[in-house]
């Protein structure tokens, strides 16, 4: 295991990533916590992440001292190892200038960081991104390499093994960063990689039949990918000590919900209470606009709906939920609270406390790709298992202005069309989501002699590897055009389609 001691720096998560791609597990926690965590999780290994700050700032974090007296490797990245060198009785100035973007290093004494690297006096093409100067490295240390524009841009304590790079190598733009984060993980603290999905899954229904005992567990499945991931494994360590409670909306893409209680009643076996709550959610949803208000109204019914249902299972004490890694990483920008909020996602948070109910969260260390991985281990399709990701609001916030039960149907019948021609064209797995929207505006048209006035739908499709930034994707024109045929041919209500070229940022992925 790996602790990774997060300083804020936008690119942490990244280095869960490419640690994990390397099969080594690992957990991020925020600097003010790293104590705890360190003592709780006895890593094989430690990295100290970047940060916004600078080391001469008042008040500017430092990890805990027994980071250093842990016995163990410990790998320092642009303010970690700022901070590492000022600890360890270095000294580092104040930024002047700035060094920042693509830069080469050149490699100045063999280390076993650079392992298959560069050799000494080659160079290798990293990131760099450093306001703070090294201008001495602490009793111990030597240089390993050097920039144009930083003396220390490797340093290395080779006996108590304590390394510090001053670019980030868990970015794309350092091409051989992963191989790095593997020489520190694999070569250096002597991690194996064998941190599968296989042994997850084990290890995981292990711990839920310990937690559980023989208490009942409610699962409330939205559809998506990951509450059926968490559903199916939770049955599997307890069998029919499950009941899945789905809330329907009706605001699902088209034939989602009976491809859910298919999947569920049929092939799994799990015990699924149906709720078709579509009325009472349009119902509540009459008349209203404005996107964070839809967002709030879909987020108390869906939690009224729910408890209701759940309260009729006797004796259930525990609820799971298809909590994510991302949902739970304490980051260092969110405890500050300086982030603005765009859009409130009513999924996180989960429900209110006076349901009483213990959380079982399966997924709570796991990325997106790796819960499909796990479905994948638990027998759930590719074609299951990769869909685009879907906000639980669903299409409510795909019909800006007011959402009636006939635009829901016009939109999942446009939606479920252009997803076919994605589908067909080979592209669904090339593309993060794609999905119409179906404005309230009307635009004249001409079908057959006919004058036509009907809505106006837009497409959208984005590439992106996480969600928080995004490029629209580049369609073979003739796919498009297919698109569009079809819906103005098939769809009643829709005249003309359109195609959204807006990036995130400064656009979102969804248009609420
Ligand atoms: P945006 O539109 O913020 O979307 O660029 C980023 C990702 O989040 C999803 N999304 C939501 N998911 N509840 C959710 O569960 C929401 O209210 C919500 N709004 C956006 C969106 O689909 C994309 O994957």
């Amino acid at each position: 295991k790996v602790l990774i001691v997060d300083f804020g720096s936008q690119v942490t998560q990244l280095i869960a990533r490419r640690l994990r791609e390397a099969s080594v597990y690992c957990e991020i926690h925020p600097y003010a916590k790293a104590e705890a965590a360190l003592a709780a999780l006895k890593p094989a290994a430690i990295i100290l992440s970047g940060g916004p700050e600078s080391v001469h700032e008042e008040g500017s974090p430092r990890a805990p001292q027994a980071v250093f007296e842990a016995g163990v490797p410990v790998l320092g990245i642009c303010y970690g190892e700022m901070t590492m060198c000022e600890q360890l009785g270095g000294k580092v100035e104040g930024g002047h200038t700035r060094e920042f973007g693509r830069a080469e290093i050149t490699v100045q004494k063999a280390s076993p960081l650079l392992a298959d690297l560069a050799p000494v006096g080659e160079d290798e093409t990293v990131w760099m991104s450093h306001g703070d100067k090294i201008v001495a490295i602490p009793e111990g240390f030597d240089v390993v390499a050097t920039s144009a524009g930083s003396p220390y841009a490797v340093i290395a304590d080779e006996t108590r093994r304590f390394y510090g790079v001053q670019f980030h190598p868990e970015v794309m733009h350092t091409p051989r960063g992963h191989q790095m984060l593997k020489n520190f993980t694999h070569g250096i603290a002597g991690l194996k990689g064998d941190w599968t999905m296989a042994a997850y899954r084990d290890e995981k229904i292990a711990q839920i039949r310990e937690q559980v005992g023989s208490a009942k567990v409610i699962c409330g499945l939205s559809g998506g990918v990951d509450s059926s991931v968490a559903a199916v494994l939770i049955h599997e360590a307890i069998g029919d000590q499950l009941t899945c409670v789905f809330v329907d909306t009706g605001l699902l893409r088209k034939d989602e919900a009976t491809q859910v209680t298919t999947l569920f009643r049929e092939h799994y076996n799990i015990p699924l209470i149906h709720v078709d709550a579509s009325k009472e959610f349009l119902g509540e949803l009459a008349g209203q606009s404005d996107p964070e208000t839809k967002r709030k109204i879909i987020g108390r019914v869906f939690i009224e709906v729910f408890d209701r249902e759940a309260g009729k299972i006797d004796g259930a004490e525990f609820l799971a939920q298809g909590t994510l890694y991302p949902d739970v990483i304490e980051s260092v920008s969110s405890s500050s609270g300086k982030a603005h909020v765009i859009k409130s996602h009513h999924n996180v948070g989960g429900l209110p406390d006076y349901m009483k109910l213990k959380l079982v969260e399966p997924l709570r260390e796991l990325f997106k790709d790796e819960v499909r991985a796990l479905g994948r281990e638990l027998g759930l399709t590719d074609a299951f298992v990769g869909r685009h990701p879907f906000p639980g609001p669903g299409l409510a916030i795909r019909i800006p202005g007011e959402i009636t039960p006939d635009a829901v149907e016009t939109l999942q019948q446009a939606d479920a069309i252009y997803l076919d021609e994605i589908r067909k064209a080979g592209l669904y797995d090339k593309i993060w989501q794609a999905f119409a929207v179906l404005l309230p505006v009307k635009t004249v048209g001409v079908m057959g002699d006919a004058r036509t006035y009907e809505k106006v739908l837009a497409l959208r499709a984005v590439t992106s590897t996480d969600g928080m930034t995004a490029d629209f994707f580049e369609f073979p024109w003739d796919v498009l055009g297919k698109c569009a045929t079809r819906i103005v041919n098939e769809v009643r209500g829709v005249n003309r389609v359109v195609y959204d070229v807006t990036s995130k940022p400064p656009g979102t992925i969804e248009w609420e």
